[in-house]
């Protein structure tokens, strides 16, 4: 299934070209959606975990307007404020509350009551703001500076951490009852790298957001470049994605990207990489080549057969024995197939005789 989200521009939203869509194709990212927005039509605090960049503010956007809040998406970044200024930043002021506030403002709670206030990177808060934070979310309401009138509010809850708040929280840098408020609903976003279903239809939009952007024309990937990108390790996920295919569009030179124009300066396959489950792999395989057979690749049945042997070969540093092992194939057959895609010759064959 593949699924595109469409979200209407809006001068508030923090990404430019990027914060317009979300897509989902691996069946792992569509059972997160659908998790998300069930979540989404309840009042819970989320707290979505994700490594950096794979999608932690999207998906909170996704939430709030899946929430059918009125109120506005507010999104503050903890580890981005001045501490001197936090609490007319969360409680907002009135005129003369203190020297310099010439004019009245809300403070964070207040300008997202009705809506949802994002609190990204919450792992960056400092344990003095903790408190504090934790006093607004226990007493549902905030006052002013320089103020006595509480302000009763009605503020939905995102927040985003790319660090393990467990250890944090073990290690005295997090409060626990702060924690426990904040992950009423947690969501996990995997890595790239593990719902591989998403890389291509990424790929593609983002060479089509970005070809119409730079007007250019119809823009393919080729098969060594699929390859490429199935097999790399992301370790910068979506956001890594986007600017690997932004560049790649600009030296490719017009119309199709090949594996040279892929700037790709991670390892190609991540150390820690868990063994996908036996039956994800058909499933894996089947979104793969619905979308190869979609976008009208030629020749597909050979480009599979060779992309999967030469990724094995490489895999196994041109090791037959070992590459025969991988495939589960015997080494003649091996050495046959090896031939026909010219990644032997008639010499290297000879000397393995
Ligand atoms: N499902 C998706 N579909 C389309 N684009 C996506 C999707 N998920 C993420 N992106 C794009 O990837 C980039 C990173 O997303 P986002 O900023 O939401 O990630 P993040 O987890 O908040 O990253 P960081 O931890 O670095 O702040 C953005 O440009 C976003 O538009
Ligand atoms: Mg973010």
């Amino acid at each position: 299934m593949n699924k595109l989200l469409t979200f209407p521009d809006s001068a508030g939203m923090a990404l430019s070209i990027r914060a317009k869509a979300l897509l989902f194709h691996d069946p792992l990212s569509s059972r997160l959606l659908e998790q998300v927005e069930r979540i989404a039509r309840s009042d819970a605090t989320a707290l979505i975990i994700g490594e950096t960049g794979t999608g932690k503010e999207l998906i909170a956007r996704h939430l709030h307007a899946q929430s059918g809040r009125s109120g506005a998406f507010v999104a503050i970044n903890c580890g981005a404020f001045s501490e001197t200024l936090i609490d007319s930043e969360l409680f907002g002021h009135e005129v003369g509350a203190f020297t310099g506030a010439t004019q009245a403002r809300p403070g964070w709670f207040e300008a997202a009551n009705g809506g949802t206030l994002f609190l990204d990177e919450i792992g960056d808060l400092s344990l003095n703001l903790q408190v504090k934070l934790l006093r607004v979310l226990q007493e549902r309401q905030v006052v002013r500076l320089g103020s006595r009138k509480p302000i009763p509010l009605d503020v939905r809850l995102v927040a985003a951490t790319n660090v393990d708040l467990h250890k944090a929280v073990a290690a005295g840098r997090f409060r626990a009852d702060l924690f426990y408020r904040l992950s009423v609903a947690p969501v996990t976003l995997p890595p790239l790298y593990q719902r591989p279903g998403d890389i291509l239809p990424l790929a593609r939009h983002f060479i089509q957001t970005y070809g119409s952007k730079m007007q250019l024309g119809q823009v393919t990937l080729a098969a060594d470049a699929c390859a490429a990108l199935l097999s790399y390790e992301w370790p910068g996920n979506i956001r890594e994605l986007e600017n690997v295919i932004h560049y790649a569009l600009i030296v490719c030179g017009g119309s199709q990207i090949v594996a040279a124009d892929l700037k790709l300066v991670g390892a190609m396959h991540r150390q820690h990489a868990v063994a996908a489950p036996a039956q994800a792999i058909p499933n894996r395989l089947e979104n793969l080549f619905e979308q190869m057979i979609e976008s009208g690749e030629p020749a597909l049945y050979e480009k599979v057969e060779e992309a999967l042997l030469r990724t094995a070969f490489s895999w196994c540093h041109q090791n037959q024995v070992q590459t025969a092992r991988a495939l589960g194939i015997s080494r003649n057959v091996l050495r046959t197939q090896l031939k026909r895609f010219g990644m032997i010759g008639a010499e290297a064959e000879a000397a393995t005789e």
